[in-house]
């Protein structure tokens, strides 16, 4: 019998992890199957409950769930925990649940391995100061880049999270009017703004020439932030989805002690959405 993983999140019917994690399987022969379940936030506790009852292995958490399964995991990976979130949940042999977040991994990865760039030493603008922000701050700054900065709708909530950040590196946070007369070799957009088509107010001159863009948010069509990034003389504007299938690796990698080829699922997407 093969053994069963799924991803929980509300809505869920769009989510390509049971693809990226059924395609994984197959490219590296591990017997398992990987679902997907819509599951709204007060039934949670429940069905992650049931779910590991009934013999499953693995869970990811995704949209509204991942403050939930932080608080759910027994035990959480120092990730997770500078986090303040987790995307991944594993059985142990003893078993209790560990909670992993492989989100700013899963980034990280995607930014320096498949799209080539360096990030030490680079100017970094992050906007939004929500959940998905926070998750990739600490793996950022291990890459050593000049200074990150945070700007928000809400400045207060930048300020907040740089703060929380500070022991690690060169992070302030602020709000988009500050942008002004500042310039950064990558803007990395975490605001949820995006997936309703709308984008920050960005003050022109702020992306340096040749600079990159990278939307966290991804679809079958580029984002309103990967058209600005294009309009405003970035060398590379790219969304997320390969931030999303190298998270995806990441939880394999936990899960199942082995590391899937992503560029071979990379090139599959990309030349169903006509980038080849
Ligand atoms: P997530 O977990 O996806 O980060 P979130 O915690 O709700 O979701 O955070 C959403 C982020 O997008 C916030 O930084 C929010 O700004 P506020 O803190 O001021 O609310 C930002 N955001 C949402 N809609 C936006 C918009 N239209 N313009 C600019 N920022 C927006």
């Amino acid at each position: 019998m093969s053994e069963c993983y799924a991803v929980f999140g509300q809505p869920i019917q769009h989510s390509k992890s049971p693809r990226i994690h059924t395609f994984f399987a197959a490219q590296t022969g591990q017997n398992m199957s990987y679902t997907a379940q819509e599951v709204a936030p007060e039934h949670f506790s429940d069905n992650v409950q049931a779910f590991f009852v009934y013999g499953g292995l693995g869970l990811n958490c995704t949209v509204p769930l991942k403050e939930l399964a932080f608080a759910y995991a027994d035990s959480k990976t120092p990730r997770a925990l500078r986090a303040k979130a987790v995307n991944t949940l594993k059985y142990q042999p003893d078993g209790s649940i560990l909670g992993d977040n492989t989100d700013g991994c899963g980034l990280v990865t995607d930014l320096l391995d498949n799209h080539k760039l360096t990030l030490a030493g680079r100017r970094i603008l992050l906007l939004g100061a929500g959940g998905a922000s926070r998750g990739i701050i600490a793996p950022l700054l291990e890459q050593a880049p000049a200074t990150i900065v945070i700007a928000n709708r809400t400045p207060d909530k930048a300020t907040q999270l740089a703060a929380e950040f500070q022991d690690l590196g060169g992070v302030s946070g602020g709000g988009f009017a500050e942008l002004n007369g500042q310039q950064f070799d990558l803007i990395l957009n975490a605001t949820s703004a995006s997936l309703s088509g709308q984008l920050p107010p960005l003050p022109d001159g702020v992306l340096v020439a040749g600079g990159v863009c990278y939307d966290l948010a991804y679809g079958n069509q580029p984002t309103a932030f990967v058209h600005w990034g294009l309009a405003h003389g970035a060398a590379h504007s790219v969304d997320g989805l390969g931030m999303l299938i190298e998270q995806a690796a990441e939880a394999f990698y936990l899960w199942r002690g082995v590391r899937p080829d992503t560029a071979e699922l990379i090139s599959v997407f990309d030349s169903e959405r006509g980038r080849l």
